[in-house]
């Protein structure tokens, strides 16, 4: 099995999501979470961008033991400087500075041209190499950049001591397919001495985990994701996803350091702490992601999970799958609700009850536990 490395920006860039930032303490507490999780490294913020920012990134490299603590900078000798000190306390430290490659960046962020840019990133990189060993270039649209012109910034900056290189879909424009032909372009142009390629993608055409995946199997070797896909616009890759995807298909031959067991709970405080719900039909943790409500899914279900369960909930956590009571839903289902509940019935008593059953589905969304008891003329606290 080959090693992927887990990338969480939920403190960084998924924290740039309007109206859902946090504070310090909310913070520390997310990267003790993210630690335990098992993340190899935590983004922390962006030093030099606020005083805020600073203070977090300090906080977290005291507070957090053993993964890389990861700063961010522009291509700029200040931001450099500034995430330098902010990242003093830190036992494992990493600088990730970059700068944009693609025509539209160069010309309208920039005014420059593409070999001022090169040797502004090859300046980047050396000049945090003074500070930290572990240095991380990112080349900005790299979804849109010319594959000739970004493997050349590739192997100027992997000369210059870069450890990890980022390619991000910025824009999130990349299909599957030409995003994971981008990574191969790369891997197969540039010798990379020690440095690793890392994805970095974005929900803007729901194509974020496709595209991390393929990054994967054509040689990326980390990814960087946040919790529930958090982050601005659309969002980032959602860590559940890829770490699910990943272990979920072993042919690929590729381990993640995650605990998934703590993915769920985990979920549930960056949603509460950031105030930002999520959507119930969200993949692997979403309210009915492993819940079953038509008849036809429910019983298969009942009778062998594996029949539309690709993931046992508990893996991420997840107390139970449910199975909703709907008025889509059959007699076997209802009949193994009433066994949970402790009320034994026999072939006529279960044929009434389901016919009040559906009366009251037909009326009702879905039929809960209290529901049920009525139905069978029990008292409530029976159970
Ligand atoms: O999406 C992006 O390009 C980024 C970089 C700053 C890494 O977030
Ligand atoms: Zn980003």
């Amino acid at each position: 099995m080959e090693k992927l490395f887990i990338f969480d920006t939920t403190l960084r860039d998924g924290e740039q999501v309007p109206g859902c930032q946090l504070n310090t303490i909310e913070k520390i507490e997310v990267a003790k979470a993210l630690e335990e999780l098992g993340v190899d490294v935590i983004e922390a913020g962006f030093p030099v961008s606020s005083p805020g920012d600073f203070n977090s990134v300090v906080e977290i490299s005291k507070a957090v033991t053993w993964p890389t603590i990861c700063a961010l900078t522009r291509a700029v000798e200040k931001d450099i400087e500034v995430a330098a000190e902010a990242l003093k306390y830190a036992k494992n430290k990493r600088m990730h500075t970059g700068i944009g490659t693609s025509d539209l960046h160069i010309k309208y962020k920039f005014n420059s041209t593409q070999e001022e840019i090169l040797n502004r990133a090859v300046a980047a990189v050396s000049y945090a190499k003074k500070f930290v060993e572990d240095v991380e270039f990112y080349a900005e649209d790299a979804g849109r950049t010319n594959n000739e012109y970004l493997a050349k910034v590739v192997q100027a900056v992997v000369n210059a001591g870069a450890t990890v290189i980022n390619i991000p879909d910025t824009t999130g424009y990349c299909l599957p397919t030409e995003y994971g032909e981008k990574i191969k372009y790369i891997v197969e142009h540039v010798d990379m001495k020690n440095a690793i390629l890392s994805t970095h993608c974005h929900q803007d055409l729901g194509m974020a985990t496709a595209n991390s995946i393929m990054g994967v199997i054509n040689g990326a070797r980390q990814v960087e994701v946040t919790i529930n896909g958090i982050g601005e616009r659309a969002g980032n890759t959602s860590l559940e996803e890829v770490v699910m995807a990943i272990k979920s298909h072993k042919e690929l031959n590729i381990e993640t350091n995650i605990n998934t067991q703590k993915i769920y709970p985990l979920s549930k405080m960056v949603s509460n702490l950031m105030n930002m719900p999520i959507q119930p039909n969200k993949a692997i943790v979403g309210r009915n992601a492993f819940a079953h409500s038509s008849g036809i899914h429910q019983d298969g279900v009942l009778k062998n999970l594996s029949t539309y369960e690709i993931i046992d909930p508990k893996e991420v956590g997840i107390k139970d799958n449910s199975i909703v009571l709907t008025a889509r839903s059959g007699r076997h289902a209802l009949k193994s609700r009433l066994n949970l509940l402790d009320i034994k019935v026999d072939a006529d008593e279960l044929s009434q009850i389901y016919t009040k059953f559906l009366e009251l589905a037909d009326r009702k969304k879905d039929i809960n536990d209290e529901d049920l008891l009525i139905l069978c003329g029990r008292e409530l606290n029976s159970t």
